[in-house]
């Protein structure tokens, strides 16, 4: 079965055709990408009507690359998957109506499918699978999860974040710091050079015996702090501090990030008796995340799984190894009815 899949629910278009075979692990066959982070990093962030604009110039041109790349036509695609939700609605329609627009003139069904749940099997994209059951850690810009993952679509929410996201705590501090947006890669750059010791920096609900984060209270730390460099300074500017304190507050920042995913992860890890750890969703990316995780993770006998680096952040080709998976458990048929709703909010555990 050959899966066509579109993603498009924040600021990359990404497109990707998928094959399963069987019970066995869908393969890649081809995924094209385009980031609009370079169009949305003279405001600082995402415009939403700016990302639907383009995801409408983008999408085709991706798919023809897919088609050409894959060596397979339009008219062999069996499924038409797109994200569903969650993300910016306006740039949710641009995907949804694509995907619909070309079932119907196909004739061939479509599905809808959670960006979430793309991020959490992305794993499966790598060239060493994970097996169920797992712990998921999902970090991504606009989510902190952990799950209890039993099998495709068996999702238990053990906790997540009560405000903002991992990578939301990175691009703000990151902004803080006079950083392009997204902040998230560059603060981990600039945090290589650092002490992560350097500044005293929260580390919220540490110690709070549940599963949950919070990431607010960082931010504001971290803008407490750079205010005060900046008055012993005598600069207005945090780039114009010395590098070494620039350095030292990114790796501080980095640190208490990190070492509540850790410690989280840990425990997690603890309660479910599991010996498996999926990481997946932007924030996956991060260095000292995967170095952190792997040594913690090798002590206690605990398999750590990332997706491939590349598919980390958003992409088509989780979204079609997603729709490929569901369809391959039975859990859920495509359908010919185009009538295609998005869902701007969708918690994943009500999958
Ligand atoms: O999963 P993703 O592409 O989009 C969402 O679904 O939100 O994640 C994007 C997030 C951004 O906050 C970005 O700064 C963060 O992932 N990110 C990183 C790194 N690479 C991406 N954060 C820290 N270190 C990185 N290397
Ligand atoms: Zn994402």
């Amino acid at each position: 079965m050959l899966v066509l899949g579109i993603e498009s629910s924040c600021d990359e278009t990404g497109v990707a055709m998928v094959q399963s075979h069987g019970d066995a692990v869908p393969t890649l066959l081809a995924h094209a990408l385009h980031s609009q982070i370079e169009m949305h990093q003279a405001f600082g962030g995402v415009v939403p009507e700016l990302a639907s604009r383009d995801h409408i110039r983008r999408v085709l041109p991706l798919t023809r690359q897919v088609l050409s790349e894959s060596g397979r036509s339009l008219q062999e695609v069996d499924v038409v998957a797109y994200t569903r939700g969650p993300g910016l609605a306006g740039a949710l329609l641009v995907g949804a109506g694509v995907a619909c627009a070309l079932g119907a003139a196909l004739g061939k069904p479509v599905l809808g499918v959670h960006h979430l749940e793309g991020h959490l099997l992305s794993p499966f994209l790598s060239e060493d699978p994970p097996e169920f059951p797992f712990v998921a850690l999902l970090v991504s810009g606009g989510h902190t999860q952990l799950m209890r993952v039993d099998g495709v679509g068996r999702y238990e929410l053990l906790g997540e974040t009560i405000d903002d996201a991992a990578g939301e705590a990175f691009d703000k501090s990151a902004k803080l710091m006079g950083l392009a947006y997204p902040g998230g890669p560059l603060l981990s750059k600039l945090a290589e050079s650092g002490d992560p010791k350097a500044y005293a920096l929260p580390r919220p609900l540490l110690h709070s015996g549940n599963l949950d984060f919070s990431f607010a209270g960082l931010k504001t730390a971290v803008l407490v702090q750079s205010q005060r460099m900046l008055a012993a300074g005598g600069v207005t500017r945090f780039q114009a501090l010395p590098a070494q304190q620039q350095a030292d507050l990114a790796a501080s920042t980095q640190a208490a990030i990190v070492e509540v995913l850790l410690k989280k992860s840990v425990t997690a890890l603890k309660q479910t008796g599991l010996k498996r750890l999926v990481v997946a969703g932007g924030v996956g990316a991060n260095r000292k995340l995967r170095e952190q995780l792997n040594a913690e993770c090798a002590k206690r006998g605990v398999r750590v799984h990332y997706p491939e680096l590349h598919l980390c952040t958003d992409n088509g080709a989780m979204i079609a190894m997603a729709a490929a998976m569901r369809l391959q458990s039975g859990l859920q048929t495509a359908v010919t009815d185009y009538a295609f709703d998005v869902k701007p909010r969708w918690p994943l555990h009500s999958l």
